[in-house]
């Protein structure tokens, strides 16, 4: 190249980048491991493992192979699981009666986890849908999903959660008044110490496909746009986390999260609680199938996706990719 003459300015932000030791010096966000948290699927049955389709490296596990999972997980440094039951259709009903047996499914493995990995911290999922004949996350009645009845089955769902031993419940189900219902019934059941993880700025999404697969949990009929947030707004979200905080939540999530980091950014901005992103099944299929066919690099987009979220200011994240990038950060 023929010499050029220097431009004379005075700032060079490249200056900054120009080894990994000075980048990293001046890095501004960071992923730990501590920020993740491992969303599980459980299943009945004993020494099974079914990969879910359309998410590619994740599975249904019955008990046994979950707490091998969990024990492996929290080995990697994974601080915390959120857990989803696929339940028999036989079990299911209008009233998600299953979800509140203190025998049951979740509650069977709430109480086996804290046996086998006592400090890993254990988040329970409450709505109805899992338990639900209708695929809904409320009771149905002429077609409508009705909100107070379903209040009322959230909150002993929730405190059986909590009597299995249960350290945070997370309604995911956008009924209104859940919050302040649930941790009433919690502290009359003497669990003072049991956390809330609100869902509040949950909306009705396409991305939440793959997850009712791995569920069979899918809407029978209409969609959930009656209690889910329509994708369109954003004042709104303040309005549930402000109902959701004044009710009682320790924790407020944004969900999903990559299509809504505008939501996840201002909500950190107008709460002090700590807020989680979940990072959900149709972001991490997206992710998987381009990988598939070779046409992104994996751990580096999942990567990236990821620290944008903690860019955006969540301070958790919940994402199926948790073992995978603890084992990247080691
Ligand atoms: C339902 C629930 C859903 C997810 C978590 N809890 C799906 C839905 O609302 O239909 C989705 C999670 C994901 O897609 O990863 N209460």
């Amino acid at each position: 190249m023929p010499k050029t003459k220097p431009l004379s300015l005075i700032h060079r932000p490249r200056r900054l980048r120009r080894t990994a030791a000075l980048r990293s010096l001046v890095q501004e966000n960071h992923l730990t491991v501590n920020d993740l948290i491992y969303p599980l699927f459980v299943m009945e049955g004993e020494n099974k493992q079914e990969e879910i389709v359309s998410m590619p490296g994740s599975y249904r596990y019955s008990l046994d192979l979950l707490l091998k999972e969990i024990v492996e997980a929290f080995g990697l440094g994974i601080k915390a699981i959120a857990l989803f039951p696929l339940v028999p259709d036989e079990k299911k009903d209008n009233q998600g009666t299953e979800g509140y047996n203190a025998d049951g499914l979740v509650q069977q493995t709430v109480k086996a986890i804290k046996k086998e990995v006592p400090d890993i911290t254990i988040i329970t999922d409450v709505a109805l849908d899992p338990f639900s004949t209708y695929g809904h996350d409320g009771i149905v009645e002429d077609g409508k999903i009705l909100n107070d009845e379903t209040v009322a089955v959230l909150a002993k769902m929730a405190v059986s959660q909590a009597a299995a031993g249960a350290d945070v419940v997370a309604p995911s189900d956008m009924m209104d008044g859940r919050v302040g219902a649930i941790r009433q019934a919690l502290d009359e059941a003497g669990y003072l110490d049991v956390a809330i993880l609100a869902y509040s700025a949950k909306y009705a999404s396409a991305y939440y496909g793959p997850f009712r697969d791995a569920l069979s949990s899918a809407p029978q009929f209409g969609d959930k746009k009656t209690y889910q947030m329509d994708p369109a707004n954003t004042r709104e979200s303040l309005k549930e986390v402000g109902l959701d905080i004044a009710e009682g939540a320790d924790l407020v999530m944004v969900k999903p999260a990559l299509a809504y980091l505008d939501i996840i950014h201002l909500i950190r901005e107008h709460t002090q609680l700590p807020v989680a992103a979940y990072n959900v099944s149709g972001e991490y299929a997206m992710i998987k199938a381009a990988a598939e066919k070779g046409w992104i690099d994996e751990k580096k987009v999942v990567l990236e996706t990821l620290t944008s979220m903690k860019r955006a200011g969540a301070d958790l994240i919940l994402t199926y990719f948790a073992k995978e990038v603890a084992l990247m950060l080691l």
